[in-house]
């Protein structure tokens, strides 16, 4: 597929590449939340600085000519934006799926009714445990009952539910339990999401690492309870790179399937990509994002297979995992053009392995936050923009 009418590749530039399916369209860096392995940028978009609700109808209305069809309403927490349910309308009247990605917090019967009302398609829910205290402690405010109360909304408007748990060594030896309160709360869909560590997730990586105990025993109960379920709640498990021979297909390859929009305009391959110092800012107020995908450095980058070196450049599995995620090659190497470190052909693996010998602990050390124990005092933890 090459760039559908209506936003054709300008001539001589983008051949070849194909429109993109997905935008993560990060409506704001605000969230009540304070999650210790928060995904947002360690600098976060100030709220004057988001772009207002008519900047977003035209990123939206660029983006479904572009060839978008799912829409994925993030932030920080999306039911900040007093536009949302506008926002929502309108990527649906666009013909496009949309997905909002909530922490439930301000996720009221009447707002509910209202996003729906407007088109709303989907909600994904984080979750951060199944018991309240330790939930609320990882989340830095209580809000683990709040979350319980907007699944119910969900469910009760017929809306599709994905619940979303980030797991860590402070509540995997709760994954059945975990598992069961998603079953309770009506999930059609379950991701077990093992802490990829990335900016607030690799400065914390020491405290959040699970043990080897904990993933084995995690891997157990998953299996048992994906068998059981079959035919109900889907259940997704996702382990830490650090732990695989080979690294993920990260965003299906750079610059090839999706794109994520900040608060701030910024358009990016992904959701991180803003950590790899020297790819240059494209806005979406200063050019058409059609032109920011199909020929910007920035979407050129590591496109395809051409910018990889060895081992990579070499490799049988390049067209497979496109040489892993530039963003863990750049926080962990320096170098964006690295081969992924948790790749087993890596010369930089190393650093991998010593990161699992000097940060996941041993069993006998593991802190149990449900008993009291400190594992999250002092913790650097996402910021709140104001
Ligand atoms: Fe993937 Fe590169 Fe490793 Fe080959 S060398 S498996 S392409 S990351
Ligand atoms: Fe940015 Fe993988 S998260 S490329």
């Amino acid at each position: 597929m090459t760039a559908p009418d209506g936003a054709a590749a300008p001539d001589g530039t983008g051949a070849g590449v194909a429109a993109p399916w997905g935008m993560l369209a990060e409506l704001t860096h605000r969230c009540p939340l304070h999650c210790p392995y928060c995904s947002n940028p360690l600098e976060l978009v100030r709220r004057e600085s988001e772009l207002t609700t008519d900047q977003w109808i035209a990123v939206l209305d660029q983006a479904r000519r572009l060839g978008v069809l799912q829409t994925h309403l993030s932030g920080g927490e999306p039911l900040a934006r007093r536009d949302l349910a506008e926002l929502v309308g309108h990527a649906s009247g666009l013909g496009c799926y949309v997905s909002l990605v909530t922490s439930g917090l301000g996720l009221t019967p009447a707002r509910a009714e209202e996003l729906a009302a407007r088109g709303l398609d989907h909600v994904q829910l984080s979750l951060q445990d199944s018991d309240a205290t330790t939930g609320d402690r990882v989340a830095g405010t209580r809000a683990h009952h709040h979350k319980i109360a907007a699944a119910a909304v969900v469910r009760r408007l017929d809306l599709p539910l994905t619940v979303n748990v980030v797991l860590h060594r402070g509540n995997l030896d709760r994954i059945a339990e975990i598992i069961l309160l998603a079953e309770d709360l009506g999930a059609d869909r379950l991701e077990l999401a093992n802490t990829q560590y990335y900016g607030w997730g690799l400065r914390n990586r020491r405290l959040l690492m699970p043990t080897r105990r904990q993933l084995a025993n995690a891997r157990r109960v998953v299996a048992a309870e994906t068998r059981r379920l079959a035919g109900g709640m889907e259940v997704v498990y996702v382990l830490s790179d650090y732990y695989g021979e080979y690294p993920k297909p990260c965003m299906h390859g750079w610059g090839s399937r999706q794109f994520t929009v900040s608060p701030a305009g910024r358009v990016l391959p992904c959701p991180t990509a803003d950590v790899i110092t020297g790819l240059p800012a494209e806005f979406v107020q200063d050019r058409p994002l059609a032109e920011i995908w199909y020929e910007s450095a920035v979407f050129n980058a590591f496109r395809g297979t051409d910018w990889m070196r060895d081992p990579c450049r070499s490799c049988d599995r390049r067209e497979i995992d496109f040489g892993g995620c530039r963003c863990q090659a750049f926080q962990l190497t320096g170098d964006a053009r690295a081969t992924d470190p948790v790749c087993r052909f890596s010369p930089d693996r190393h650093l991998v392995a010593a990161a699992l010998l000097a940060d996941a602990p041993e069993d006998s050390g593991v802190a149990d936050p449900a008993a009291g124990r400190p594992l999250w005092r002092g913790i650097p933890t996402g910021r709140v923009p104001r």
